[in-house]
């Protein structure tokens, strides 16, 4: 593993696996064997949310690969409908019930919600792990506005922020300010759900250094300092996805991937939930 392997918060004494395993399948369910064998290949950092429906199955397949529970990164996130006080700490409760363990990693605001003050949302969060339940807290899909008025609002600091992000996506405003703020970017849907794979550039790459567009996409994510949290349900692929620590991407590749860029790279977007603006 090389030194982009984890990245360190910098407001408090923790780090994160920068490659870590999805879990919201596009149809149907997620199988425990899946986490387990996501967990035998490597991974240390499992993404789950109390609306994925996963974390029973999460928890489930964390117990049997046998890796300690200390040894890994758990995330999991409460959903938008949930952000009044006690409707926070109830989902609270349920996802650390479905997943059977005592504490998560990191606890998120799934997607903020234009209805529910964030003055009520952010110290909900902040008592969270100010009771143990959470080791680390942060925002998902926040724009820049709503992340400045979530880190004024909430009394503990905030150390990720998760978002959408991938060759297909422009990001360059919204990272640039969580870097600002000192927070690491989470990249979901770090392989456009499947939409690179026929990707004439990410091919041409992929060929030439005799790697897969995933995980060409993938370091092209953790070579910005980013992390990423691909989803697969086939061994061969969840090993590949892990397989990113071995090469580099020169600065032309790099330069050539941040190109694709398109106006309609977006693939998450629940209408609705983001006021304001993306960025
Ligand atoms: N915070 C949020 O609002 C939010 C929103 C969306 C997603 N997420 C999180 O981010 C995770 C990842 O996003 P995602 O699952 O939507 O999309 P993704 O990881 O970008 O893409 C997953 C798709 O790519 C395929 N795939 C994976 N690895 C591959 C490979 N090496 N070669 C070819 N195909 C491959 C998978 O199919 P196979 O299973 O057949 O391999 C699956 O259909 C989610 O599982 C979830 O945990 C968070």
């Amino acid at each position: 593993m090389t030194d982009l392997a984890r990245l360190r918060f910098a407001h408090d004494d923790g780090a994160i696996p920068t490659v870590g395993f999805g879990s919201s399948p596009l149809t149907g369910g997620i199988l425990p064997d899946v986490i387990a064998t996501g967990l035998k290949a490597g991974y240390r950092h499992i993404d789950t949310a109390r609306k994925y429906g996963t974390e029973e199955a999460v928890g489930e397949g964390m117990r049997a690969s046998g890796v300690p529970r200390q040894d890994i990164f758990l995330t999991t996130k409460v959903s938008h409908e949930n952000l009044r006080a006690d409707d926070f700490a109830r989902s609270v409760d349920e996802s650390l019930a479905a997943l059977k363990v005592d504490y998560v990693d990191l606890l998120l605001v799934h997607w903020p919600n234009p209805d529910i003050a964030l003055s009520e949302t952010m110290p909900a969060l902040a008592k969270a792990k100010r009771q143990g339940l959470a080791r680390h807290i942060g925002v998902a899909n926040f724009n820049i506005a709503l992340l400045g008025e979530a880190i004024k609002l909430c009394p503990e600091p905030l150390v990720a922020l998760q978002a959408e992000y991938h060759p297909y996506l422009d990001q360059t405003k919204l990272l640039a300010e969580v870097r600002k703020q000192q927070l690491v970017f989470i990249a979901y849907c770090p392989l456009g759900r499947g939409r690179l794979f026929d990707d004439p550039v990410l091919k041409e790459i992929a060929q030439a250094r005799g790697r897969s567009i995933a995980q060409i996409a993938l370091r092209w994510l953790i070579q910005q300092d980013v992390a990423a949290i691909p989803f697969s349900s086939n061994p061969q692929r969840i090993a590949d996805n892990f397989n990113v620590f071995d090469f580099t991407l020169s600065d032309d590749e790099m330069a050539r991937i941040t190109a694709l860029k398109r106006a309609d790279g977006r693939v998450a977007n629940p209408s609705g939930r983001v006021t304001g603006g993306w960025d």
